[in-house]
């Protein structure tokens, strides 16, 4: 498989770590938010990444350079209809996202892979209603945040989606430092679904919203049970909004499973616009202000 030129649709958490772990892989990468201030900032945050990395070695200044010049914003009237591939990376919402790919049916070339970076989204479903020739050059392609360091990457195949898509996928992945995985496409695949009982048991097991109970639990799962984060840690990392949205996405499709149900504190979380780390204050507190 080769591709040269890619699309990010959402220039968040997820988007900005994947548009500069592309662009690493010298890809040419066009960045694209409905705030285009926003996309703005998140190349910028990215362009500082890269200069972090030059600084402690980790790259060349050569390097940094020429990946400088690959990685761009663009608005979304604007984007490359030639580009090989388009990742989505915006909100998880399912009319949003079937919205969008509506519209990028209609404008890419007719073999640009469409790929979802859904958490919890069925990949047949957000493909239902594009062209068939589409559907199969659809698929489900879902990074773990941070993208540019972890090296699970989840595919996952629809029912029209092209077996030897899914398995060049794979490979590209691979070969490139990745751990590519199958994935059925079934509620949450399979670390979203293993992990919903990690968030979902220590959010009832605090009960209600007490910084010393998190940290304490927090504690407990790392040094007793070895994760590398703790689950408020990591929904404060994840963003509790996107959190909230993959859990009740995976309760309904599983027939309202008991064991999925998601917890009202999640909720009040979210009314209360504490989403973790990107708006400065979770379930803990940061610097960095919204
Ligand atoms: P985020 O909230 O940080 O960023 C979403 C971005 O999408 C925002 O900048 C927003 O302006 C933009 N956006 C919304 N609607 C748009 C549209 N119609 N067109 C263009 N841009 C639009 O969200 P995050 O965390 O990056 O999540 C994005 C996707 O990645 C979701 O599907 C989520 O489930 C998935 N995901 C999230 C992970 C995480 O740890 N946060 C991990 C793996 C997957």
């Amino acid at each position: 498989m080769e591709l040269k030129k890619i699309i990010i649709i959402g220039a968040g958490t997820m988007g900005q770590g994947i548009a500069q772990w592309f662009t690493q892989q010298n890809l040419e990468v066009e960045l694209v938010d409905l705030n285009y201030d926003f996309a703005q900032e998140s190349l910028k945050k990215i362009f500082q990444s890269f200069d972090k990395l030059k600084n402690s070695g980790k790259l060349e200044a050569d390097a940094v350079e020429s990946f400088k010049k690959k990685i761009y914003v663009k608005k979304m009237n604007e984007i490359d209809s030639n580009a090989d591939l388009v990742i989505e990376a915006i909100i998880e919402k399912m009319e949003a996202k079937t919205k969008l790919f509506s519209d990028l049916d209609l404008l890419m070339k007719k073999n640009t892979i469409l790929a979802s970076n859904t958490s919890s989204f069925s990949i047949t479903q957000l493909a239902a209603n594009l062209s068939l020739e589409r559907q199969s050059r659809f698929i489900g392609i879902h990074f773990f945040n941070p993208a540019t360091i972890m090296k699970l990457v989840e595919v996952i195949k629809g029912i029209e989606t092209d077996s030897d898509l899914a398995t060049s996928l794979i490979d590209w992945f691979n070969q490139r430092k990745k751990i590519a995985c199958l994935c059925s496409d079934s509620p949450g695949f399979i670390v979203n679904r293993v992990a919903r009982n990690f968030y979902g048991e220590a959010l009832r097991a605090a009960g209600n919203f007490d910084p010393e109970k998190f940290s304490e639990i927090d504690s407990v799962l790392k040094e007793v049970g070895g994760f590398k984060m703790g689950p408020f840690e990591l929904m404060d990392l994840i963003g509790i909004d996107i959190n909230f949205s993959v859990t009740q996405s995976i309760y309904d499709s599983t027939f309202q499973e008991v064991r999925f149900k998601p917890h009202s504190l999640q909720r009040d979380m979210v009314n209360a616009r504490r989403l973790g780390r990107k708006t400065g204050k979770g379930f803990y507190s940061y610097e960095s202000k919204e």
